[in-house]
């Protein structure tokens, strides 16, 4: 949307009026317009020169300029419509008007070319100051203040007492299967609905994954599937080593639930709160309840660090070990002497950087994608059929994405043809990870379901459908989705 007054001269303007206009907006065109509002023809700097150029002076009146039919459409043209118009008319906008033929909005190329994304960096104002130091000081390693300062703020922001700063989340999740030496033959249970990174390093280490279903309100590991899973291992003798519970879009998964299981069994629990930093659960952070947890500063995640992770314990000597084997796995000697197989995921002290500027702002990041999830609430619950992922009680999730879902007894459209509809207007949307199970990777994986004769993760892939949740979104973007989703549920797809 263009703020329209500032481009809108009446009739009765002069050369030297039109040009300081044109150097207060952002779009170089003005409108003149009749007495009655009504646009007459669009003035650029290029007129303006051609008239100075011709012999006119800065005094004289627009007129000078003659008549020229302005391009028009009526407002709520769609977005193709209006770009094909400025490839014909080469030509980089177009003045939107009302019935009256009022000018209501401007269609600029640069903003209809744009595309929204799903979930931008949304860098702060520190975050440069840090990386800075690291060169002032020339800690460009993968040891140094910031490393130290950024592990220190995530041992806070985390309520935990140990941390230690990776590559990536994947990296994390790795670590924390070695130091509790899972391995060949060993099996690992893992939440169904997730991104493969959650699973990925099970196979690493060369353990079998066991796939659990998701609870259909919070969308995360089902309490009740956890549970036969866990009775019928315990009866064959193979329980399993650890349980990676993921907090799925941000949302915290049922831990009072979880926990009390897995303690009953003796099972060990990381948390995969790769998406769920800032978010709470039972008053504390989430992350804060498991054996081990692990985060992600992957470049699209809440804060970043453009790529990286980190290991978070209470336990000194599991995050040490990590430690160790993130570093190659370095004893302590004074020649150069290992052994155990290791790896290099430290991260850098620079990039460490961009995390301690990027924690500095985390609160406000996590107040701002609740608050597209409550505008989006708004917006569209109204629309029959639309749904949303619930949080569980006691729990204040980040919203890091807010996914729809679409119940089709209610919305003939697949979210996928959704997704198609968006992208021609320049929305960025995805489609809900894709369960575990249905992975060609992963096919002859065990999965226990949320009920017996009910498994609940392949609906939820099959409905749904992640919305722009970028913090940076300003209110105007968000109302444009919500328009857009509205339109094309409407029309069945049509519009
Ligand atoms: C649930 C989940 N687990 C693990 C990861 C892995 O994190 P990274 O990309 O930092 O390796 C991600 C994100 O990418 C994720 O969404």
């Amino acid at each position: 949307m263009t703020q329209i007054d500032h481009h809108i001269l009446p009739a009765a303007t002069n050369l030297r009026r039109v040009l300081s206009a044109l150097e207060r907006v952002s779009t170089k065109i003005c409108l003149i317009v009749d007495a009655d509002g009504r646009i007459l023809r669009t003035v650029t700097d290029g007129d303006v020169r051609r008239a100075l150029l011709g012999g006119h002076n800065l005094d004289s009146l627009v007129s000078v300029l003659g008549e020229r039919q302005p391009v028009t459409r009526p407002h709520g043209t769609s977005r193709t419509e209006l770009l094909s118009v400025l490839d014909e008319r080469a030509i980089d906008a177009i003045v939107l008007v009302d019935s009256e033929g009022k000018p209501v909005d401007l269609a600029d190329r640069t903003t209809l070319t744009k595309t929204l994304l799903l979930s931008p960096p949304h860098i702060g104002k520190t975050e440069a100051g840090y990386v800075q130091l690291a060169f002032d000081e020339n800690w460009v390693a993968p040891a140094g203040p910031n490393l130290n300062a950024f592990e220190d703020a995530l041992c806070r922001v985390s309520g935990r007492q140990h941390a230690v700063a990776l590559v990536s989340g994947t990296a994390g999740l790795h670590l924390a299967l070695r130091v509790l030496d899972i391995g060949e033959g060993d099996r690992v249970y893992v939440s169904d609905l997730t991104f493969a990174a959650s699973v990925q390093p099970i196979l690493y280490v060369g353990a079998e994954p066991v796939f659990i279903d998701s609870e259909p309100e919070s969308w995360n590991m089902s309490p009740a599937a956890l549970e036969r899973a866990l009775e019928q291992d315990k009866r064959a003798g193979r329980l399993p080593k650890a349980v990676i519970v993921v907090h799925l879009y941000g949302q915290s998964a049922n831990m009072n639930a979880l926990l009390k299981l897995t303690e009953a069994y003796g099972v060990p629990v990381i948390e995969d709160a790769a998406e769920s930093l800032g978010a709470n659960y039972g008053n504390r952070p989430s992350g804060a309840h498991g054996l081990m947890s692990v985060y992600s500063f992957n470049g699209n995640k809440i804060i970043t660090t453009s790529g990286g992770g980190a290991l978070v314990s209470d336990r000194p000597d599991l995050v040490e070990r990590a430690r160790k084997l993130a570093t190659q796995g370095r004893d302590n000697a004074e020649h150069y002497q290992h052994s155990d197989l290791s790896y290099n995921y430290r991260m850098s002290n620079v990039l460490a950087g961009i995390g301690r500027g990027q924690l500095e702002v985390l609160s406000d990041r996590v107040a701002a994608r609740r608050a597209i999830f409550e505008r989006y609430v708004d917006g569209l619950s109204k629309i029959p059929g639309v749904g949303f992922q619930m949080e569980v009680e006691g729990s204040i999730g980040n919203r890091w994405l807010t996914v729809i879902s679409l119940d089709p007894d209610e919305i003939a459209l697949h979210p996928y043809q959704l997704m198609r509809s968006l992208k021609a207007r320049g929305i960025e949307t995805r489609p809900a990870w894709k369960p575990m199970q249905m992975q060609p990777l992963f096919s002859d994986i065990q999965f226990e379901p949320h009920m017996p004769d009910r498994a609940v993760s392949p609906g939820l892939f099959l409905t749904s459908l992640c919305l722009p949740s970028g913090s940076a979104m300003s209110v105007s973007e968000q109302e444009g989705v919500i328009e857009a989703v509205t339109d094309i549920l409407a029309s069945g797809g049509q519009s």
